[in-house]
């Protein structure tokens, strides 16, 4: 056989910003008494775009929202839907672009809170602040305020960049860089939101107070159970939302202290009939939690009609998820038929939904 192939593969990563190159070159040689002659060579080069992903589950609380700041229980399932990030090296600064279906406002009020979440990801991460990144964030979760979405776009960031530059990170620690950026939203955030969206399943949470390991417990369903989430289309400020319920606890302990011991009531009852999958208790004391919220002055006039309306169409329970304010309700409708029913009645008056179901143990 006279004629010879060679290839030749070069895999040459990052020789510029992002992009690598991959040169492959074929050589062809004339082989005529034990010598080879090169004949032709032939090189094709193909940039291939590399990059990091990663995702971040969004959540429903169903028990103890705001109360769990405060050391409190909660309960919170993450749901069917995520925030994804894909993150590639740039020249210089941090760029995103941010493509996620959002409440109207939402990416305008969350901007300066979402750079200097990067900014509190990149020093927990330990890396250097003036690193160029380009990152894109998307994903089926849409940015309505209550949904975890920024825990969620956190954690999918803080997967990305550690792909993109080669850091191999635990789920563990990818919570905790998501708890650091999470204080740029809500402040003094719990914890509870990065939890679900690092870990995904349905969870008991309570915050260590004294700054150890918070109390994490994966709880399990007999079967999953469909749920709706109506948006007020209001966009919130988590943080402003905090500060407000730490602020008139401080100042009205007689009126808050009884309310935080009953919420904790609540969500010890709520994982017990979570536990014995009954569904009416759950419901109830998902009504009661909402009572609860409404007192401590996080509820609005739209979250309770969404609240009120879903009940009236035959949800065995409805609350408000997450900061209040604004953002979103949570609605338990066993069944696809109710499930239909409540959603329809919601939609109906012109405001966003979801359909989730909770206790799906694939997220
Ligand atoms: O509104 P969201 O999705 O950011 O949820 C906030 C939940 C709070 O309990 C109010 C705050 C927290 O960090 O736990």
């Amino acid at each position: 056989m006279p004629y010879q192939v060679i290839g030749v593969w070069l895999d040459l990563p990052n020789i510029t910003f992002a992009l690598q190159f991959k040169l492959k070159i074929v050589f062809f040689t004339y082989k005529r008494k034990e010598c080879f002659y090169l004949v032709g060579v032939i090189a094709t080069f193909q940039g291939a775009t590399v990059m990091g992903k990663g995702s971040g589950y969004g959540k429903v609380i169903l028990f103890g929202e705001h109360f769990v700041v405060h050391g409190g229980p909660g309960i919170v399932s993450a749901i069917d839907s995520t925030t994804d990030a894909e993150v590639k090296k740039a020249l210089k600064g941090i760029n995103v672009k941010d493509e996620r279906k959002t409440a109207k406002g939402y990416s305008e009020e969350k901007r300066l809170q979402q750079i200097e979440s990067i900014e509190r990801m990149l020093k927990a991460m330990g890396i250097d602040p003036k690193t160029g990144l380009d990152i894109w964030v998307g994903g089926t979760l849409p940015g309505f305020s209550g949904l975890g979405a920024s825990a969620a776009s956190s954690v999918a960031i803080a997967r990305a960049i550690a792909q993109e530059l080669s850091m191999q990170i635990s789920d563990e620690k990818i919570n905790q860089i998501a708890y650091e950026a999470e204080k740029a939203y809500a402040g003094n955030p719990s914890g509870i939101d990065n939890t679900a969206a690092t870990y995904g399943g349905l969870m008991w949470f309570k915050k260590d107070m004294a700054g150890g390991p918070d109390k994490i417990e994966k709880l399990h369903l007999r079967r999953p159970i469909e749920m709706v989430i109506g948006s007020t289309g209001k966009v919130a400020n988590t943080k402003v939302m905090v500060e407000g319920v730490a602020e008139r606890k401080k100042k009205n302990p007689a009126k808050y202290d009884p309310i935080f011991k009953q919420a904790e009531n609540v969500a010890y009852a709520g994982r017990k009939a979570l536990e014995n999958y009954d569904l009416k208790k759950i419901g109830e004391l998902m009504n009661e939690n909402h009572r609860l919220l409404q007192e401590i002055g996080v509820s609005s006039k739209e979250l309770d009609m969404l609240v009120d309306l879903a009940q009236k169409q035959g949800a065995f329970g409805a609350k408000l998820t997450g900061g209040g304010g604004g953002g979103c309700m949570v609605a338990l409708t066993p069944g696809k038929e109710l499930q239909g029913k409540v959603l329809s009645a919601i939609k109906g008056l012109g405001f966003e939904v979801l359909s989730t179901k909770i206790g799906v143990e694939k997220y």
